[in-house]
């Protein structure tokens, strides 16, 4: 039994893109309890579970000692079997953040890794919003810590580990056949290729709203943009120019974003372009 409930990190191999934020993922189970295997997907968590993301900026992403502002932390608690989500933006002082429902445009700086200095609009989403995204059949759920999206190797106490493993060490997973969990790349990566850079980006950008169980309205334009989905049936062929036009001109991703994501629409273009 892991002996007292504590924040614990969470890494992905891939992630969703947010206007350039970096982004801390913890979870925190009740004492005692543990992340159950379910499959490649998302593990059953118990009641009590508290999913939270951190949103934050370097001053300067060339030199991190000089600083961070953090912007909001989301939450996502089970509670009575369901999924409550929640996020509070911090002040400026940063000494305290407060519970925003509705929704809440601000602003942020930084400087960017070539050395400009950058200002955009900054949408902190509303509870709607939260669950568009992250809803599958009607239900309010988790989207990062699918087994497969955890399945990385990461530094704990100066050791590079399986974090699959390093949950099982720390008794808040459940022991199964890790060769079992199969592994989203990294688009980021410079050793994956050029099909797996574009499947892996749409799964963490795209897929949590165009997949037959999301929300209703992306899903009835029949895409399936998940990893795992054969690409004859991801509507992908039949409207590469399409696919390319809504990411180029900023149209898509509908939400979660207010500027374009540079690289990884170039990556998805070259994908497309390879097909
Ligand atoms: C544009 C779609 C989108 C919106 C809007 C959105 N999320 Fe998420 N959220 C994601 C995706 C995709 C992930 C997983 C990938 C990542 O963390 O980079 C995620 C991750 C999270 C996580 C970490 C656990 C998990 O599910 O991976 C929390 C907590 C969370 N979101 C809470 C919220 C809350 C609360 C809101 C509303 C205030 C919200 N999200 C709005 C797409 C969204
Ligand atoms: C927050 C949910 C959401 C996310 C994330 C999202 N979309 Fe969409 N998408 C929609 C909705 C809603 C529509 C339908 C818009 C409408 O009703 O006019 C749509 C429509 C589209 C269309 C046009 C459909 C058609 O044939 O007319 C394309 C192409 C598309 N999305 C691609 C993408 C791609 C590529 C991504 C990832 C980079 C993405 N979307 C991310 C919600 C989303």
């Amino acid at each position: 039994m892991n002996p007292s409930a504590e924040y614990h990190l969470l890494e992905l191999s891939s992630a969703l893109f947010s206007n350039y934020a970096e982004k801390q993922r913890l979870v925190k189970l009740p004492t005692g309890e543990k992340m159950i295997y379910d499959g490649n997907g998302i593990p059953i968590f118990s009641n009590g579970t508290i999913l939270v993301k951190t949103f934050y900026y370097f001053n300067d992403v060339r030199d991190t000692t000089l600083g961070k502002k953090v912007i909001e932390t989301r939450l996502l608690i089970k509670s009575e079997g369901l999924w409550n989500v929640a996020t509070y933006v911090w002040n400026d002082e940063q000494t305290d953040a407060d519970l925003k429902l509705n929704g809440y445009d601000t602003q942020v700086s930084w400087t960017t890794l070539s050395g400009i200095n950058r200002t955009i609009r900054y949408q902190v989403p509303n509870q709607n919003e939260c669950i568009s995204c992250h809803q599958l059949n009607s239900e309010v759920l988790p989207i990062g810590p699918k087994l497969r999206n955890l399945n990385i190797d990461v530094i704990r106490n100066n050791e590079s580990i399986n974090q699959l493993e390093h949950l099982q060490s720390l008794e808040i997973l459940n022991d199964f056949d890790k060769s079992q969990v199969a592994k989203i790349p990294n688009y980021k990566s410079l050793n994956v290729t050029s099909v797996e850079k574009g499947r892996a980006y749409m799964e963490m950008n795209c897929a949590h709203c165009h997949s037959p169980s999301g929300w209703s309205r992306p899903a009835r334009t029949g895409y399936d943009f998940r990893f795992e989905t054969d690409i004859s049936n991801t509507r992908i062929l039949d409207n590469k120019d399409k696919i390319k036009e809504v990411l180029q001109s900023g149209e898509m991703p509908y939400l979660g974003t207010t500027v374009i994501d540079e690289e990884g629409v170039e990556l998805v273009i070259e994908y497309i372009n390879s097909l």
